[in-house]
């Protein structure tokens, strides 16, 4: 299978400013250079790169926004990779800091920012220090400082290191912890790109996405493009955990079919055991039962926004969160979490609302009542103590968070509390079955 971004994974040495450049690194930030910054931003709106920290949005275009006289302009990579399951950025950094950081100067150098920073979590100590060092060598090299290789073109890069908050993987909340405040999400608009850091026009790209950038200039934006889907350009990292073979980071082309991921790329379910159910893109997308796998792994191939729909779940019940039984989910952040026919689903389910109550910023009321909420009764019903009414209250408490807060966080953890209700009822229905008690 063809890499791009992954080629050094596991090669020690990689990490060394004189490896990556022996082996072709910084050639597209010389080529970078004598190109006009709107040539840069064609080249990666042709690439069709999406973002990969979650929500998959075209690279080029987000670029585009940025005010075209805005005189301070700040670039901001996200490298806090908190969500449950994901693991590939950080992989990313670990074996290959100067993709990053070549990627983050041809990007500064296309919209006109002289400051990057890379907000990184605070857990991730070792990857941190790697990056502050290619960084350093960087600017030996003369990359970095007060011109660029001899153009006059002031750049830093500064390694922002997180405290261990999910939240501020959210571009907004990140921006108020790099500023110094408490890590809260901010009401949307205006957006980062009209008034981000320091309320000046911001891009905030993912390190996975940033890192694709030289990748893009180096085979030309089409070229890229057609490796993946007609909208979704180029080859994508994977993070492949849980019940599998050989669980790990790997390389795709966006598109790839995800019962493929599983059985081809990660060796298939672990032990032989059968497959219950697939996290698809981190534990905010809504599980997928074996056989909605047989899907492309990209954004228009599992629906996305698109497949929100009106749905009846029960009861007569409608619910405008989620298509049902058919649900269609997301690729998210790339992470891919498999479980096995021994796992216990409501237990996965509570747990995970656990996560998202204990994550809540607490700023508005359906996510920080309703989280809460959630992991309770979930907590309840996982042992065994819950009423049949619960099922339904569970129901109606996520519908009233999604779509009705500051930050995708609520939706994160309705969505798959419902994705779970729904596909394992069953096994939902078995643990509170004989409890006759009225609900929460
Ligand atoms: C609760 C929450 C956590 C997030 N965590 C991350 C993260 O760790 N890394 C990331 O790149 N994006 C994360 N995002 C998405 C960012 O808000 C933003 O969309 C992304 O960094 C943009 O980069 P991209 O366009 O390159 O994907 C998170 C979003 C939410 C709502
Ligand atoms: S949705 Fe949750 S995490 Fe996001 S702003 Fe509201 S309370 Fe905070």
């Amino acid at each position: 299978m063809e890499k791009l971004l992954s080629v050094s994974f596991g090669d020690p040495e990689a990490k060394k400013i004189q490896k990556y450049e022996a082996s072709g690194g910084y050639k597209m930030l010389r080529k970078a250079i004598a190109m006009q910054p709107q040539k840069i931003i064609d080249e990666v709106k042709a690439s069709k790169l999406r973002g990969r920290g979650g929500a998959g949005f075209p690279a080029g275009v987000k670029w585009g926004f940025l005010p075209k006289d805005a005189e301070t302009v700040y670039l901001v990579i996200n490298a806090d990779e908190g969500e449950p399951g994901t693991f590939k950025d950080r992989t990313l950094m670990k074996w290959d800091p100067h993709r990053l950081v070549e990627g983050a100067i041809i990007t500064c150098m296309a919209i006109g920012a002289h400051h990057a920073y890379i907000y990184i979590r605070g857990e991730l100590v070792e990857e941190a220090s790697i990056l502050e060092t290619a960084i350093s060598e960087a600017r030996q090299r003369g990359f970095l400082g007060r011109s660029v290789l001899g153009k006059p073109f002031p750049l830093e890069i500064t390694v922002h290191r997180g405290a261990g908050a999910y939240v501020c993987g959210e571009e907004t909340a990140l921006i108020n912890s790099l500023e110094g405040r408490r890590g809260m999400p901010r009401l949307k608009p205006p957006f980062p790109a009209v008034a981000g850091a320091f309320m000046k026009p911001t891009i905030v790209n993912n390190v996975e996405t940033i890192s694709y950038v030289p990748i893009i200039l180096g085979m030309g934006g089409e070229a890229f493009a057609s490796l993946g889907t007609e909208d979704e350009g180029g080859l994508r990292l994977i993070a492949v955990s849980g019940h599998v073979e050989r669980p790990g980071v790997y390389e795709v082309p966006c598109g790839t079919n995800l019962m493929e991921i599983i059985n081809d790329v990660a060796g298939g379910v672990r032990g032989g055991k059968a497959l219950k159910g697939v996290i698809p893109g981190g534990s905010s997308t809504p599980v997928l039962l074996p056989d909605e796998c047989d899907v492309p792994f990209s954004v228009s191939g599992m629906g996305g926004a698109e497949s929100i729909a009106e749905v009846e779940v029960w009861d007569g019940r409608k619910f405008e969160v989620m298509a049902g039984r058919t649900l269609r989910s997301s690729p998210g952040s790339g992470a891919i979490i498999v479980m096995d026919e021994t796992v216990d689903m409501v237990h996965v389910c509570a747990r995970l609302m656990h996560f998202y109550a204990h994550e809540s910023c607490g700023q508005c009321t359906p996510c920080r009542v309703g989280t809460s909420w959630l992991n309770r009764l979930c907590h309840k019903v996982d042992h065994g103590e819950g009423a049949p009414a619960d099922l339904e209250q569970l129901a109606l408490i996520a519908d009233g968070i999604a779509g009705k807060t500051i930050c995708p966080l609520g939706d994160a953890a309705a969505w798959p509390m419902l994705g779970f209700l729904t596909k394992f009822r069953g096994e939902f229905e078995a643990k509170v079955s004989g409890n006759k008690k009225e609900g929460a």
